[in-house]
């Protein structure tokens, strides 16, 4: 078996997480948190997105949040961005890179963001060169890779051909979502190696979400088909306000736990990553969501 010696954990909880959470958190609360995430050692850490605070109101406020932090020099911090509209806003912002997300279902595309998967595609065409040509570095992600909440099962070539287009188009980076969690690890393998024929396995990114428990195991499973990046959330927050009944994505602790564990190198500190995650769990008046979090261990 083979497997990386080093991991990329793209973590998500400020976005992905934060943009399904009832409670209203403050400015402060959310720089503290994606603060204290990059202090952890992560050198990714999605801040949040210019997305219509209509459509999801938990990301009002994105530019106060982002022109807020106090930025590492080791960490970039991605947003996400569904339009040109949203790309102007986080530019004025001083961004250094973007994330543009499609889906593979038509149902999904359609109540997420409004539009169709080839007017997705056309639409972020401009927002892809612009971002280019402001040189900032841009990821996209392809969601309901393993199903749909609409639609069900989702076909392989339609995950393939989105995630090639998007790849062409100048994304350094394609993220395959299993938005509501259905995946399970063979399915899983077998979904890269189909993208793999057509985006090198170095450029994907594995983003699973923990709703059947089945999050770890996938992300085993494809770490054993050459992937080597991994997106995660703090303390498993997270969630599509557009996929119902989908949980959070896997625990970024839970995550670093079992690649510690297998020897693997994440450059994370578990400690403070921890101590992040009770932080916003306090927030959210809730206990962490980790399994780690959960126990009394001290690492
Ligand atoms: P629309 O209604 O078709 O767009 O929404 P519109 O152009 O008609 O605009 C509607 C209103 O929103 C207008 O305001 C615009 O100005 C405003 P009004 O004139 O009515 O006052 N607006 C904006 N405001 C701020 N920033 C913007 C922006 N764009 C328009 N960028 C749109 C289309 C794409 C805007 C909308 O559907 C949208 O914002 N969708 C985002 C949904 C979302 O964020 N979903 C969660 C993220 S995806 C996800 O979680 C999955 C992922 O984690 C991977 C996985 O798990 O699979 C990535
Ligand atoms: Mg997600």
């Amino acid at each position: 078996m083979s497997l990386p010696d080093n991991v990329k954990i793209v973590e998500v909880g400020a976005r992905d997480g934060l943009q399904n959470e009832s409670v209203p958190l403050s400015i402060e609360v959310k720089i503290e948190l994606i603060e204290r995430l990059a202090d952890a050692g992560l050198s990714v850490v999605e801040a949040t997105s210019f997305v219509s605070p209509k459509w999801v109101p938990q990301m009002a406020g994105s530019a106060e949040v982002f022109k807020g932090i106090n930025r590492a020099s080791n960490t970039n911090y991605p947003v996400l961005v569904p339009n040109l509209k949203g790309l102007e806003a986080a530019l004025e912002c001083g961004v250094d890179e973007i994330a543009v997300f499609a889906a593979a279902s038509e149902s999904f595309s359609q109540k997420n963001i409004n539009c169709s998967i080839a007017e997705s595609i056309h639409r972020y065409t401009e927002v892809i060169e612009k971002a280019l040509a402001e040189k900032l570095k841009v990821r996209a992600y392809v969601s309901c890779v393993l199903g749909c909440p609409y639609e069900g099962d989702i076909s392989l070539n339609k995950v393939a051909e989105v995630s090639r287009h998007l790849s062409d188009l100048g994304c350094y980076e394609v993220s395959l979502g299993d938005t509501i969690g259905v995946g399970t690890p063979l399915k899983a393998q077998k979904m890269i190696e189909e993208v793999s024929k057509y985006v090198p396995t170095q450029q994907l990114a594995a983003h699973f979400h923990d709703t059947y428990g089945q999050a770890l195991a996938n992300i085993f499973a494809v770490l054993q088909v050459g992937v080597s990046t991994i997106d995660s959330s703090v303390s498993g927050l997270g969630g599509c306000p557009y996929a119902k009944g989908a949980t959070g994505n896997v625990a970024t602790e839970d995550v670093v736990y079992m690649l510690n564990g297998m020897g693997i190198e994440t450059g994370i500190d578990l400690g403070k990553l921890l101590d992040a995650g009770h932080f916003i769990s306090k927030q959210l008046g809730r206990k962490p969501n980790s399994h780690l979090g959960l126990t009394k261990a001290d690492f």
